[in-house]
């Protein structure tokens, strides 16, 4: 409600949008508000209704603020009127031009509501009246290359450099809270993260143990049916798993050769317990009917996501490099390193334990057999790493 003691203030904005927002602030201050939408209209406003204050934008058609300040100033009957300016400009000749056209307060977008009306209220309290006698100065310098001339109260430069040294204070204060707003944030992520992965490592984990667990389980099962194939895959396992950390094989790529050679004649299951333990030589369809173990483990195997190739390795340990292993005949590089490694220990275990139908070979009778089909059957390499675990690092199987 208006009242004698009510401040007018001219606003003048081109934004219709920003002139309704300060217009709403002021009037809930308890001003009085005259909106004016560019700096022509703004003069004729500030001349007509001889305000308290002008709050100007700058830059605006037909007339910008600078040179609407500059035509205040040179009008006897308004040039008392302090006139605060807002904007986005903020670069020093922008500051230097606000000086030039006698400004008295600068205020960048966007700015703070409480901010902006206590400059209000200090510009209106501590109006720059000239003192009596008290004349312009005529100020004449240099900035980055460019010549300045103006004259202005020195009172109104120090009132404009304050305003402008108070509103950076205020935006590095935002600028500092928002920095700490922001560390916040990324230290509630970086927990976040961290609970995620711990909870994505601990399933994981239940998962291995879970699937070592259903291992355990099968070969306790090839335990209960055959217990002499459960102790040939142990002992394989120990060459197969010494033969790959000779060979420099991958952490992951061992797991999976651990993990093969642990249920590699899994298929075996599906053999008849009498041919597993027969004392004799098997016949010729006893022998067809013992190589389906390959392809029956593969078959048992080959749905379960495992991170390695269990399947394949299991179905190829039989393979051989020229091509007459089986299942499938395979050749040279058709066949997984995992699987080259694990036909090598497998033969060397076959070879050095007695068997019903034969006695042992010795270690040197066994290492000749498998030098004389190095490059033929099995893969020189894994050949080369089993002669030097044999007999220059002197590896035994357990008893
Ligand atoms: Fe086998």
């Amino acid at each position: 409600m208006p009242s004698d003691t009510q401040r007018t203030i001219v606003t003048v904005e081109d934004s219709p949008t920003q002139s309704m927002q300060i217009q709403l602030l002021l009037e809930e201050a308890g001003f009085k508000v005259v909106d004016a939408s560019n700096g022509k209209d703004g003069l004729e406003k500030v001349r007509a209704h001889k305000p308290d204050l002008v709050l100007t934008d700058l830059e605006m058609p037909e007339m910008n603020g600078y040179e609407m300040c500059a035509a205040i100033r040179e009008d006897e009957s308004i040039r008392h009127i302090p006139v605060i300016m807002l904007t986005t400009l903020s670069e020093p000749e922008d500051i230097i031009r606000g000086m030039s056209v006698q400004a008295d307060c600068y205020v960048t977008k966007p700015y703070d509501d409480e901010f902006l009306l206590s400059k209000i209220n200090d510009v209106l309290e501590s109006p720059l009246v000239p003192k009596p006698g008290g004349s312009k100065t005529d100020f004449d310098f240099q900035f980055r290359g460019d010549q300045y001339t103006f004259a202005t109260l020195p009172e109104r430069i120090v009132s404009l450099l304050l305003s402008v040294y108070e509103d950076a204070i205020l935006q590095n204060e935002e600028l500092r809270r928002a920095e700490e707003e922001l560390e916040k944030l990324n230290t509630e992520l970086e927990e976040r993260v961290k609970a995620r992965t711990a909870e994505l490592i601990e399933n994981a984990k239940r998962m291995l143990r879970a699937m070592r667990g259903t291992v355990q389980a099968m070969v306790s099962t090839i335990g209960l049916m055959d217990p002499d194939t459960a102790e040939h895959q142990k002992r394989v396992v120990q060459l197969a798993v010494a033969l790959a950390t000779e060979m420099g094989v991958p952490k992951k790529q061992m797991d999976g050769i651990h993990l093969g050679g642990v249920i590699h004649d899994l298929g075996k299951i599906a053999v008849p317990q009498e041919i597993l333990q027969k004392p004799d030589k098997l016949t010729k369809e006893e022998r067809r009917l013992v190589q389906r173990h390959p392809k029956v483990g593969y078959d048992i195997l080959k749905t379960v996501e495992f991170p390695w190739p269990i399947a394949q390795i299991i179905l190829q340990h039989h393979e051989r490099m020229d091509g007459s292993g089986y299942p499938l005949g395979l050749t040279g590089d058709q066949i997984l390193l995992e699987a080259r490694i694990l036909a090598v220990a497998d033969v060397m275990e076959a070879m050095t334990a007695d068997r019903p139908w034969r006695p042992a070979l010795t270690l040197d009778e066994a290492l000749d057999e498998l030098t004389s089909k190095k490059g033929v059957q099995f893969d020189p390499d894994v050949v080369d790493a089993c002669l030097s675990l044999f007999l220059e690092r002197g590896f035994e199987f357990p008893t």
